[in-house]
């Protein structure tokens, strides 16, 4: 079980160049389906036990109510060319930093990650390894730790996954997880995606979270208190607003974590 949304996703590509791509702007329907159920679940549930809130808080919401809390073990996998920056290394005490900055960023929703093993691989075809091929596969029967309800964060060059809902020892169960691009770390090279909120972004995939501009005005994330979006966000657009009108209180979610604008 994954929190109580018990949908299965990995996800995440991450290109050199845009920091987050994550594979694909409009997630599979089966995923969208669910979470329209999960979010008409909660409406009816509303009062009852607080809700599942994830994301940063928005500026509307007066919902009150503490969060139910729930730890997640995390084991964070750093695949690497050499022992440089470049090389795709990165040092224990940066990824340490990234699981706080998971900690800080998810505080609000009750949910925290225990971390409980970092790794370092150094292996090219690894770091390099494309989506869905043999080579990924081989890395991640490898390295995954833990169960299904356990995240496994792999910090690489490139990085890719697919969601669905898996058997234990599955193609899938292999492939859950995250794969994040290294320079995205705290105080990484990535400019304007280099404050550790890359991660927390997959994360929220994983959690089964989508993007706030998913389903346009009408759908967004499916999620009641996020404002609504039709475009993703780039950039820093203050004041952006797609969705108008009296039914679409709000401006763009922007710092919504779940967003594509700058960190
Ligand atoms: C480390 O790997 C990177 C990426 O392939 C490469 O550009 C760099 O020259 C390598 N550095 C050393 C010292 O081997
Ligand atoms: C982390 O995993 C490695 C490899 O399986 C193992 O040798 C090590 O003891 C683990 N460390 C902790 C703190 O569990
Ligand atoms: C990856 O493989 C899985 C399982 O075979 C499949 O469901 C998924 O569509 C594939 N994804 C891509 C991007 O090829
Ligand atoms: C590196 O990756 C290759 C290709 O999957 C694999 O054959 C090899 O065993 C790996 N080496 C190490 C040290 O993990
Ligand atoms: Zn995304």
């Amino acid at each position: 079980m994954r929190l109580q949304i018990s949908l299965s996703l990995s996800l995440i590509l991450a290109t050199t160049s845009v920091a987050r791509n994550c594979g694909n702007t409009q997630e599979p329907i089966e995923l969208i389906e669910q979470a329209i159920r999960f979010n008409s679940h909660n409406r009816q549930t509303a009062g009852q036990s607080g809700g599942a809130s994830i994301g940063r808080p928005n500026h509307e919401s007066s919902k009150t109510s503490t969060p139910r809390t729930q730890e997640v073990n995390l084991y964070m996998h750093n695949i690497y060319i050499n022992e440089t920056a470049a090389g795709a290394y990165i040092s224990e005490e940066d990824l340490t930093k990234q699981w706080r900055v998971m900690n800080e960023n998810y505080a609000s929703t009750g949910i925290s990650f225990v971390l409980k093993n970092i790794t370092h691989t150094q292996n090219k075809s690894w770091a390099l390894a494309i989506r869905n091929g043999t080579t990924e596969l081989k890395m991640k029967q490898t390295l995954r730790m833990g169960g299904y309800e356990d995240l496994n964060l792999y910090f690489r060059v490139l990085g890719r996954g697919f969601f669905g809902d898996f058997a234990p020892n599955s193609e899938g169960f292999w492939q859950d997880g995250c794969d994040i691009l290294h320079t995205t770390i705290p105080g990484g090279p990535q400019v304007n995606y280099n404050e550790g909120k890359t991660a927390t972004h997959e994360t929220g995939h994983w959690l089964g979270l989508l993007h706030p501009f998913s389903g346009g005005c009408r759908g967004g994330d499916y999620i009641d208190d996020t404002p609504a979006e039709e475009t993703a966000s780039y950039g820093c657009p203050v004041g952006k607003d797609t969705c108008r009108g009296d039914m679409f209180p709000g401006l763009d979610p922007i710092h919504n974590f779940m967003d594509y604008a700058y960190e």
